[in-house]
């Protein structure tokens, strides 16, 4: 893998050495959430203790959060950084976000990587519930290699999953429900049908009520999330979940493997769903290569 953005040493480096394999150390540095992230916590915990849902029990609450670790920077004296919500997408050249209905046929290994790199640093990871479906979701593992940083962070092993639906319509008796680390958070709207918000608070998840209807509000979200201490944000789509954050105006940044294959065909793009008036402007941070496969990494400017 070579980093072709920012430009280094390695860059110009055509020898032996150049397409080494990078370690997980070295992608978690480079993917690291910004630290300069300004404070907007006290607003966003205002607006998120009206969104949550009351007090889960005891065994459906997420143990601990990150916001109750002693170790948690958040806990230090001084401003708490504001959530950040990062994506991490694929795409062919075409624009296809999916092939036969699933992402990996555009995948690659260096792309899987990143991808498991992401979740190591992330509290919680947003996903559409037909990604879940489609993709047969499971929950996020603990991984060696993130251990000793997640630790110093004051992250739980594995970060949460927060499945976002509105029809509920999930098996709560998958292991992504009944048996993962962190326990997984469900997204939904106040007027969600309750006998399956207690299906599932029933299999072990806890239901963060984030929109006046059925649906979700995404910026609401964003807050329910924030207020429960979980700011490292990232989601993995679907294309409906990512454009309705892209229109809320709450993305802060892309990551966007541009995969070297073309499909054609009716696949969605990335973002699917409200447009936005004017187009918004990211700004390259990082871009590496393997394999003539592209990993970017775009921050709104
Ligand atoms: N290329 C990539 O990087 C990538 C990444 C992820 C997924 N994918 C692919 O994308 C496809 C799935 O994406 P998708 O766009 O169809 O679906 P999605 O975004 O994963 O999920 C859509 C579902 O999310 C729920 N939802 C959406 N907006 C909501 C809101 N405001 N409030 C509450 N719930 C809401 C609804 O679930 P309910 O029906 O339960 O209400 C809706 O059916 C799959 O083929 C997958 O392989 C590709």
């Amino acid at each position: 893998m070579r980093s072709l953005f920012p430009v280094t040493d390695e860059t110009a480096d055509q020898g032996p050495g150049a397409d080494r394999q990078w370690t997980l150390d070295e992608l978690a540095d480079r993917y690291a959430y910004p630290v300069d992230r300004a404070d907007s916590a006290t607003e966003a915990k205002g607006s998120a203790s009206a969104s949550s849902s009351p007090a889960p029990s005891p065994a459906a609450s997420p143990t601990p959060s990150p916001a109750s670790s002693s170790a948690s920077p958040s806990a230090a004296p001084g401003p708490a950084p504001r959530p950040w919500l990062r994506a991490n997408m694929v795409s062919s050249l075409d624009g296809a976000a999916q092939h036969d209905g699933r992402s990996q046929p555009i995948s690659c290994a260096a792309d899987m990587r990143i991808f498991g790199t992401l979740r190591g640093l992330a509290d919680v990871v947003l996903v559409g519930a037909e990604t879940v479906r489609k993709e047969g979701y499971r929950p996020a593992r603990a991984r060696e290699a993130f251990a000793d940083r997640r630790r110093a962070a004051g992250q739980t092993p594995a970060p949460a999953v927060a499945v976002i639906s509105a029809g509920l319509d999930l098996d709560f008796s998958a292991p992504l429900f009944t048996s993962p680390l962190t326990p997984t958070l469900i997204l939904t709207g106040e007027k969600a049908r309750e006998d399956r918000k207690k299906e599932a608070e029933q299999a072990g998840a806890r239901v963060v009520v984030a929109g006046e209807g059925r649906g979700v509000d995404p910026a609401r979200a964003v807050a329910a999330l924030a207020g429960l201490g979980l700011t490292r944000l990232l989601t993995e789509g679907g294309p409906r979940i990512l454009g309705q954050f892209i229109a809320a105006g709450v993305l802060d940044e892309l990551c966007l493997t541009l995969s070297p294959m073309v499909t054609s065909g009716e696949a969605q793009r990335i973002a699917d769903g409200p447009g936005i008036a004017v187009p918004k402007r990211f700004s390259l941070a990082s871009l590496l290569e393997e394999e003539g496969f592209l990993f970017t990494r775009y921050r709104r400017t």
